[in-house]
C-alpha cells in the first residue's frame, strides 16, 4: 500500500518534469506572430524616423542609404515601394551610428529601483513594466533598462523574446543567486560546461520587443530562496542571502544599464530584503482604495524598522522612496477621498509623485495579450478606443515626471 508520502514523492517527480519546460512556457506566452505584430506597431515611418534623429527627410534618407551600404543596419521593412518602416531596432542602431546623445553619455550611476508594497494586487508589476517600457521607448533618451522579476508568482517573463534557436534554457535571478551553493540544476550544468558566472548571468538576461529593455525572469521554484536563506541562518546565524542579488547580479550588470527595476512580491522575506539591499530607490505603488491605503501606510510605518533589522547596512543604500497612486478611477473621481487623504499624509516630505496612473481596461487588455499598453494599436480592437485614449495623457505625464525625478537623483560616476 502506498502512503501519502510516496504519492507526494511521485507528484514531485512529475512536477519536476513540468518545470523542465520553462522555455516552452515562455514560447507559449508569446508567439512569433504576436512579436512581429508588436514590433510593427512600434515602427516609425520615414518622417517620424527623420524627426527622431533631428533631420529633414532628405538628409535622413541619405544617411539611411549610407548606413545600409556600410552594413550598419539591414534594409528596413517596406510595406510598399514608397513607404519605409523603421523598427525600434533599426532606430537604435542608426542613432548609435549617428552618435546622437543618449542617457548613458551623462555617465550617471545606475539607478536600482525596487517596486515594493506588501499588499498584493495593488498594481506593482503593472506600474513597473509600464514605467520601464515607457522610459525605454523615449528615443531621445535611449535609456538601457533591465527588469529583474523577483516575485516567484511574477509574470514579467511574458515580455521575453523567445528565440527558437536560443541555446540556453531559462534561468531566473534566484537560480543565479543560489547557483554556486546548489548541488544540481542548470546553473551547475553550465558551470560544468566551463562557463563562468558572468557568462551564465549575461546569457540569462533576455531581450524583449523593445531593444533597450531587457528582462531577467522568475519562475515559481524561486520560492525556495527564502527557505534556503532561513536554513543557512539557522545553521550559521548569518543572513548572507540578503546580499546575493547585489553581489551576484547587480554588481556584474550595472554598467550595462542606466536603470534596473526590481519587481518583488507582496511579502516580507529574504528575497524581498535582497531587493532592498541592492536598491538605490524604492517605488511604492498603491491603489487609492481604503484597504490598500491602510496597508500601505502600515507598510511605510514599519519599513524603517524592518530595514534596520534585516539589512546588513541598515538600509543606508536606499537614497529615496516615492509612493505612486495607481489604478485610480479618473471618470467619477471615486478615489478622490483616499487619494486626498494619502497626499495629505505624505505631503511633508514630498513622498508621493504628483502624477498618477489611472484605471483603464487597456491595462487588462495588455496583460491578457502579454504586452504593455504601449504595444497596442487601436485597429487591433483589443479594448475600446476610448480606454486607450484616456491613458495617454496620464502615462505621458508620469513618464516625464519620473524621468525628471531620476535625473534629479542621479549622481555622476566617480572617475576610476
Ligand atoms: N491602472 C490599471 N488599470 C486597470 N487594471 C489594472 C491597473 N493596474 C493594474 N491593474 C490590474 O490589477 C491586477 C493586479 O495588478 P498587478 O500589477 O499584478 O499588481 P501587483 O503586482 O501589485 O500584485 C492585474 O490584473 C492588473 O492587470
Ligand atoms: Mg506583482
Amino acid at each position: 500500500m502506498t502512503t501519502l508520502i510516496d504519492d507526494l514523492l511521485k507528484l514531485g517527480q512529475h512536477l519536476d518534469k513540468k518545470n523542465e519546460e520553462r522555455y516552452k512556457a515562455v514560447s507559449k506566452e508569446r508567439t512569433f506572430h504576436d512579436i512581429e505584430r508588436i514590433i510593427k506597431n512600434h515602427a516609425l515611418n520615414m518622417v517620424a524616423a527623420a524627426k527622431a534623429c533631428g533631420m529633414n527627410r532628405v538628409t535622413f534618407k541619405a544617411k539611411y542609404d549610407e548606413a545600409v551600404k556600410l552594413g550598419v543596419i539591414d534594409e528596413v521593412l517596406k510595406p510598399n515601394s514608397s513607404s519605409y518602416l523603421f523598427t525600434l531596432k533599426h532606430m537604435h542602431a542608426l542613432m548609435d551610428w549617428l552618435k546622437l546623445p543618449k542617457w548613458s553619455d551623462k555617465n550617471y550611476e545606475t539607478h536600482v529601483i525596487n517596486s515594493q508594497n506588501q499588499k498584493g494586487g495593488t498594481g506593482k508589476s503593472t506600474t513597473l513594466i509600464t514605467l520601464a517600457a515607457g522610459l525605454s521607448l523615449l528615443l531621445g533618451e535611449r535609456l538601457k533598462i533591465l527588469v529583474i522579476d523577483l516575485d516567484p508568482q511574477g509574470s514579467l517573463r511574458k515580455y521575453l523574446l523567445p528565440h527558437q534557436e536560443y541555446a540556453f534554457d531559462i534561468l531566473t535571478a534566484v537560480d543565479i543567486m543560489l547557483g554556486e551553493d546548489e548541488s544540481d540544476g542548470l546553473y551547475q550544468e553550465y558551470l560544468d560546461d566551463g562557463l563562468s558566472h558572468e557568462e551564465i548571468l549575461k546569457s540569462s538576461i533576455h531581450e524583449t520587443h523593445i531593444p533597450n529593455l531587457h528582462v531577467l525572469p522568475s519562475f515559481s521554484e524561486d520560492e525556495r530562496f527564502s527557505q534556503a536563506a532561513w536554513m543557512h541562518f539557522a545553521k550559521t546565524g548569518d543572513l548572507k542571502h540578503v546580499k546575493l542579488l547585489k553581489e551576484k547580479i547587480i554588481n556584474s550588470v550595472k554598467d550595462d544599464y542606466d536603470v534596473i527595476f526590481l519587481d518583488t512580491g507582496p511579502h516580507i522575506n529574504p528575497l524581498v530584503w535582497s531587493a532592498q539591499y541592492a536598491s538605490t530607490g524604492m517605488l511604492v505603488p498603491f491603489s487609492p482604495k481604503e484597504l490598500d491605503w491602510h496597508s500601505t501606510s502600515q507598510f511605510l510605518r514599519n519599513l524603517p524598522h524592518q530595514l534596520m533589522q534585516t539589512l546588513p547596512n541598515k538600509g543606508e543604500n536606499i537614497e529615496w522612496l516615492k509612493v505612486l497612486a495607481t489604478n485610480c478611477n479618473a471618470e467619477f473621481n471615486r478615489d478622490q477621498k483616499v487619494l486626498s487623504a494619502s497626499r495629505e499624509a505624505l505631503a511633508s516630505g514630498e513622498w508621493m509623485f504628483p502624477a498618477r496612473m489611472i484605471n483603464s481596461q487597456a491595462f487588462e487588455a495588455a496583460a491578457q495579450n502579454n504586452c504593455t499598453v504601449f504595444d497596442i494599436k487601436k485597429v487591433e480592437k483589443l479594448c475600446p478606443d476610448k480606454q486607450l485614449d484616456k491613458i495617454k495623457p496620464y502615462t505621458d505625464i508620469l513618464i516625464n515626471e519620473f524621468l525628471g525625478f531620476i535625473e534629479s537623483k542621479s549622481k555622476v560616476k566617480a572617475d576610476e
